[in-house]
């Protein structure tokens, strides 16, 4: 091999060619390629440490092994440890991503002001901002403990030197594009100064029982590496989105060995911090219009959760030939899709007519399961008549005008009778998951044509 080369890595998935291009065949994402120094693996990585260590542990029986059952952290957010599958288990790596300024920071440093509360080993270690800068975000935050350590540092080997000296229980790295290894001669945030790092730390989670939590910026331009490139170094990837216009904040789990994925947390900014939201459903459908037309209450499950949030629609005769559909928190070609099946199915003219379609709250989905409520909202907004205020819809629409069954249906109608809605629009086929729920008016459609009759 060719001593001193250079490797090519795509910031954004971890991709790596011997040859620079400009899109990347992996994950397809355009200008992320940046060239780094091909690293010897072999110099520095935790096979040669471990090896030259001997040989620790030998093989034992499954059964030997404690199983280590209900011993998790809580992080004293009943909506964090909603995601983490019921608190973060010990010895864990969670690496928390999302852009620049949504709240990684500030989640986090509440978490520890949780934690230290009852643990006396809580460490802080943040590259990015000083102590002072920290104490500033910690005052608004409110008490804090003096169990809590801080500390500025991005050097990986003095991080570690600390973590073994001082054993915390919990640490976290904010965040892990900033820290870097002397041995390896990419600048710090390259895909390999990333990794590296990561394994550093997972090695230290592993052997020594630190619960570690990695802050990774998503990142729009290809010059730092993204948090996807360390997602299977991981135990548990959370992502924190959410509008930047929009108060709140959804920390949605993508992977979790301890846990099921999809889960999401909903959380709202204010001036002292995040604060979570109990009733995501309450909150999504504030300040919604009553009896307005275009407006329809969906139904939407996010993980085991189900979610009640207004799908909008506005229908207007096009001035021009070609008509105009914008969809915002839902793919555009699916709103096309519905309105072809409007079209064809119902005689609706709706390819002389713009159609924009919004998810109010700025939520982003992509169940089928809106299908229903998103076409009674084109239709109502058409015709210019409101659908009740006290309905929720939900089912899926197929291309011949069916409403077709979608999974749990039974935990949508009761988050609808939750929130004091009086009638339920659903797939006829769903019907029968729905048991024992009485005070609300079940009614199944088989078609869009039956549910048409709901309008007005
Ligand atoms: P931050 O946690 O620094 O984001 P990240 O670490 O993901 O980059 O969040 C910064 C934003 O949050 C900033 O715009 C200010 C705002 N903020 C509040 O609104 N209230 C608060 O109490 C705090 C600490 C921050
Ligand atoms: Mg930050």
């Amino acid at each position: 091999m060719k001593k001193g080369g250079t490797v090519f890595f795509c910031q954004s998935c971890g991709y790596e060619s011997a040859k620079w291009s400009g899109q990347c065949p992996a994950c397809r994402q355009w200008n992320t390629f940046a060239e780094e120094p091909a690293a010897p693996r072999v110099k520095n990585g935790a096979a040669v440490r471990k090896r030259s260590g001997g040989l620790k542990n030998g093989p034992v029986s499954l059964k030997e092994v404690a199983s280590g059952d209900g011993e998790r952290l809580s992080t004293g957010m009943g909506e964090l440890d909603q995601v983490l599958g019921g608190g973060l288990v010990p010895g864990s790596l969670v690496l928390v991503g999302g852009d620049p300024g949504i709240g990684k920071s500030t989640l986090l440093l509440q978490v520890c002001r949780n934690l230290s509360v009852t643990l006396s080993g809580v460490l802080y270690i943040s590259g990015e901002e000083s102590l002072q800068q920290i104490r500033l975000r910690a005052s608004r935050i409110g008490e804090f403990q003096d169990t809590l350590k801080l500390m500025c540092e991005t050097n990986l080997a003095d991080i570690e030197e600390v973590m073994l000296r001082e054993k915390p229980v919990v640490a976290v790295i904010d965040s892990i594009q900033t820290m870097y290894q002397e041995d390896i001669s990419s600048a710090p945030g390259s895909v390999s100064q990333v990794r590296e790092a990561t394994g550093v730390l997972l090695r230290l989670a592993k052997e020594q029982g630190i619960t570690i939590l990695i802050v990774g910026h998503v990142t729009k331009e290809g010059t730092v590496a993204g948090p996807r490139v360390l997602e299977h170094m991981v135990d548990t990837v959370l992502y924190f989105e959410g509008d930047r216009h929009a108060s709140y904040r959804i920390l949605r789990g993508v992977k979790n060995r301890f846990g099921s994925t999809n889960e999401i947390g909903v959380f709202e900014m204010q001036e002292d911090g995040l604060k979570e939201v109990a009733n995501p459903s309450e909150y999504m459908l504030s300040g919604r219009p009553e009896g307005a037309s275009g407006s329809v209450v969906a139904c939407t499950m996010e993980g085991t959760r189900p979610m009640l949030l207004e799908v909008q629609a506005l229908v207007c005769r096009t001035n021009f030939g070609l008509p105009r559909r914008t969809a915002a928190g839902i793919d555009c070609n699916r709103v096309n899709l519905l309105l072809a099946v409007l079209e064809k199915r119902l005689n609706l003219p709706f390819s002389s007519y713009d159609a924009y379609v919004n998810i109010a709250g700025g939520l982003r989905l992509s169940e089928p399961a809106m299908d229903l409520a998103l076409v009674l909202a084109l239709i109502s907004s058409y015709r210019d008549v409101p659908v009740s205020g006290r309905t929720i819809v939900f089912g899926e629409v197929g291309l011949s005008g069916e409403v077709r069954a979608v999974s749990m249906a039974q935990q949508r109608v009761q988050e609808a009778k939750k929130l004091g809605f009086t009638r339920v629009l659903l797939p006829r086929s769903s019907m029968e998951q729905v048991k024992n729920i009485s005070g609300i008016e079940i009614l199944g459609v088989a078609a869009v044509k039956d549910a048409l009759r709901f309008i007005g």
